[in-house]
């Protein structure tokens, strides 16, 4: 099988396919096939190490020094090939999708899950491509709004950076949650926003839509507190995805400010699955390719202008 493997920290091409053996399930395991994994920016990040100012060093020491010490490959969708003895509750063949999380592994031919760890059957109402696309930017999007900026009915919010992973689960579930949505997006994705359901929409680069909001969901940072302030009501929260570390010490002493980094365990994931079925969310998959093109899709994610989702495809996915 092949499987993905970062020689260096920096350019795309640093992400290399190697042959190796399929690996064989051990008690409580599933080996997958994986038919589809998203390349999303945390891996054109972790790939690069390029983070926003002042996590370099964090960076570093979480996931190696001299070059990325992790496996590519953040979430999966496949089927089950084999069961690891004492497995239940899966069954071979079934669909399956889940997270390998930040130690990664999904950019491969096949993968081991431990079958009591991040992994969900696949709804039939979502294709490998959609199912691979499905966590990223939805976990996030999720978390912030629902849990931590507490996004109400009725309320008004900003997206800036309304199509991306992020931004446009962002724009689906405060739709679902009854707010009403403005967003900013470079005018090829003026169309996008609003089929998701932003009612506004202006273009970063000439400013945001008129104030005043509820919550500002800043997918890149680019507006921060200085940016934001001006635009939120007078109890407005500011939430920024992309943060420095200046802003999240300035977000402890400000609890209308919200950064950090969003859960990505079992009951999260379930919810996630949990609103998609009640129509608040559905990921949208921009591109595709074959993951013979891994490299090239890293030269796309980390652009950060792509639409929705990007995902590679192995085998002959559906
Ligand atoms: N805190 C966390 O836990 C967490 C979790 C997930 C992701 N992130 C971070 O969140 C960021 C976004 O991730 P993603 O997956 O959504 O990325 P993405 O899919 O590449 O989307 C980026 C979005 O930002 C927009 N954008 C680019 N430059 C902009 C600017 N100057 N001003 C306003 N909008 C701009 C793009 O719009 P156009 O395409 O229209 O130009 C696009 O909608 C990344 O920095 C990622 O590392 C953080």
């Amino acid at each position: 099988m092949k499987i993905a493997r970062y020689t260096a920290y920096g350019r795309p091409e640093t992400v290399v396919l190697d042959d190796a053996p399929i690996p064989t399930p051990g008690p409580g395991e599933l080996l997958v096939r994986t038919r589809a994994a998203p390349v999303t920016a945390g891996d054109a990040r972790m790939r690069s190490g390029k983070v926003p100012r002042g996590l370099g060093l964090m960076l570093r020491l979480a996931i190696g020094w001299s070059r990325p010490r992790v496996a590519p490959g953040w979430a999966f969708a496949g089927d089950i090939a084999a069961l690891g003895p004492g497995v239940t509750g899966f069954t071979a063949g079934q669909q399956v999708f889940g997270l390998k999380g930040f130690k990664g592994g999904a950019h491969a031919d096949y993968l081991t899950m431990r079958a009591d760890g991040p992994v969900l059957p696949l709804p039939d109402t979502l294709t490998y491509e959609q199912g691979a696309a499905f966590f990223f930017g939805g976990l996030t999007a999720a978390e912030f709004l629902i849990d931590r900026a507490r996004l109400a009915p009725g309320e008004r919010l900003l997206v800036a950076g309304a199509t991306g992973s992020v931004g446009s689960a962002g724009v689906q579930i405060a739709r679902h949650l009854g707010a009403t949505v403005a967003a900013t997006a470079s005018p090829a994705n003026h169309g996008l926003a609003r089929e998701l359901g932003a009612t506004e929409v202006t273009d970063y680069r000439t400013g945001p839509p008129k104030g005043p909001f509820d919550v500002i969901l800043d997918v890149m940072g680019s507006l921060g507190w200085k940016g934001a302030q001006p635009l939120l009501s007078p109890n407005g929260r500011l939430v920024l995805i992309t943060a420095t570390l200046a802003d999240m010490l300035a977000s402890t002493v400000n609890r209308r400010f919200i950064t950090g980094t969003n859960k990505d365990d079992l009951p999260s994931m379930r919810r996630l699955v949990e609103l998609h079925q009640k129509g608040g969310y559905t990921p949208i998959v921009g591109q595709t390719l074959p993951f013979a093109q891994l490299a090239e899709a890293h030269r796309i994610a980390e652009s950060f202008h792509k639409p929705g989702n990007l995902v590679v495809t192995m085998g002959d996915a559906t």
